[in-house]
């Protein structure tokens, strides 16, 4: 079990490109290392999702899993977790939909981000196999914000009205204000 450090907002990592996975690099022990000290990350810190540039790895991976049962994400369909390699988004239906998204590398904050909520994935998997998946609702949201990580952006950046960017203390004590 290796646990890497989530570098935070600041860190110039988070705020650049990240670099195209050659598909002959996957699948490598080095990436099976990378996929299983991003999984112990993303345990270890909680949360749904880790892209490779919040542990400072300027790559185009992104690792989603949505536990079953009840939890603060009771509104997803549960997700094994599944790595998604150097994926693409499809806006399929741009009507959006606000959410209170939090990120492991904003640690304590929280912000009402307005996304779309049904976009299509293109992405490489584990077996360097292309694939497809089809998203709506919240999770269409989950994607997209993991998916910015890898072109430097952080969902702050998508705050509209920034007296909504809070501290999740605060929005649990007073609610949404
Ligand atoms: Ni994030």
């Amino acid at each position: 079990m290796a646990v890497r450090k989530v570098i935070r907002m600041g860190h110039p990592t988070l705020r650049q490109i990240a670099s195209q996975v050659d598909p002959a690099y996957i699948g490598s022990d080095e990436f099976n290392r990378l996929l299983s000290d991003m999984e112990d990350t993303l345990h270890d810190y909680g949360g749904v999702g880790l892209a490779a540039p919040q542990i400072d790895v300027d790559l185009r991976i992104a690792i989603v899993e949505i536990p079953g049962g009840a939890s603060r994400y009771g509104d997803l369909e549960p997700m094994p977790m599944t790595a998604f390699i150097n994926p693409t988004v499809e806006i399929l239906n741009p009507a959006a939909a606000g959410n209170w998204e939090g990120c492991l590398s904003v640690p304590g904050l929280r912000g009402w981000v307005e996304r779309p909520q049904h976009i299509r994935v293109n992405y490489l998997d584990v077996a360097a196999q292309p694939q497809v998946l089809e998203l709506q609702g919240f999770i269409a949201t989950v994607f997209q914000h993991e998916f910015d990580h890898l072109d430097g952006r952080l969902y702050v950046d998508h705050i509209e009205d920034m007296s909504k960017l809070v501290f999740e203390e605060e929005l649990l004590r007073y609610g949404d204000v």
